[in-house]
């Protein structure tokens, strides 16, 4: 059923009362995503292994007013993902929202990777991913639904970065088809599940391009709009697929990518 009032459509954007978990929580993105979610009235969960920034990022004032808290968790860690899952359901009574957002990326010719690299890449990328989206699915599913957001990239649908990047590429790829398959098998639970893709964004992820000026205006020149992201161009997309206006949208990505795919 339609979710829109169309006198007071932005209210379907409210997220007043629910619980929403970020991964990845304590930095770039999923701080500011978390943020988001927090000014649309959600309680937020940043999840993430370092855990003093979770901590120092749960206590910021834009997060703060007792709707932000911090939880240890390293999502290659199947164990201690689901015991963070049953507290905070425990804490909280629900689960609303999951952002798949926790992600590494390390640069090197395809021919030269490491493959415990390759294993570290797919371990946090992909293999996170689909376990924190079913150690969530299994609370929303005995609570009747849920919204669960991944976050590719560009490079989920791209091969051409400026340099080889092969298992983020990879893992990014699969983010895709994972997002796809879990949101037909969840669909008749009431779980919507969602991708945002990203282009270059200004986070420590990407600190080595940022530091070279010339790297930067190399990646602005690949833009159509001219220039790289901020965090803050990122949420929206995220606020949008978790909402009641996305009722409908389901098995989606989302890319927010200054044009760059349309190229
Ligand atoms: N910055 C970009 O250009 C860009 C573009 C497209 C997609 N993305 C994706 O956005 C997401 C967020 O990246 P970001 O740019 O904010 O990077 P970031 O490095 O600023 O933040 C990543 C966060 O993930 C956490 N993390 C890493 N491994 C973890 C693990 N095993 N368990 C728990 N937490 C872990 C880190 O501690 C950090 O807080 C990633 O999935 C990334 O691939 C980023």
């Amino acid at each position: 059923m339609a979710e829109v009032d169309l006198k007071d459509p932005l209210a379907a954007f409210r997220l007043d009362g629910e619980v929403a978990v970020v991964t990845g929580g304590a930095n770039g993105l999923g701080r500011a995503i978390g943020t988001a979610l927090a000014g649309a009235g959600a309680i937020v969960v940043l999840a993430d292994h370092e855990t003093a920034a979770a901590r120092a990022a749960a206590e910021d004032s834009a997060l703060g007013r007792g709707r932000a808290e911090a939880r240890a968790m390293d999502v290659t860690d199947e164990a201690t993902i689901a015991h963070v899952f049953e507290a905070v359901v425990a804490a909280h009574g629900r689960l609303d929202i999951l952002i798949n957002n926790a992600g590494i990326a390390l640069r090197r010719p395809a021919v030269e990777l490491e493959l415990d690299d390759w294993h570290r890449v797919m371990d946090v990328n992909l293999t996170g991913v689909f376990l924190c989206a079913r150690h969530a699915a299994r609370h929303m599913i005995a609570a009747g639904g849920g919204r669960i957001v991944n976050m590719a990239s560009i490079m989920s649908f791209s091969g051409g970065g400026l340099y080889p990047n092969i298992s983020y590429q990879s893992s990014k790829g699969a983010v895709l088809n994972l997002t796809r398959a879990l949101a037909v098998e969840w669909a008749p639970h009431n779980i919507r599940v969602n991708a945002v893709a990203p282009t270059w964004t200004r986070t420590r992820l990407i600190s080595g391009f940022l530091e070279q000026p010339d790297v930067v205006a190399a990646l602005e020149a690949m833009m159509p709009l001219g220039r790289l992201a901020d965090p803050e161009d990122i949420v929206g997309a995220v606020l949008f697929l978790v909402s009641r206006a996305a009722a409908m949208v389901t098995g989606h990505t989302l890319p927010v990518d200054g044009g760059f795919l349309a190229q």
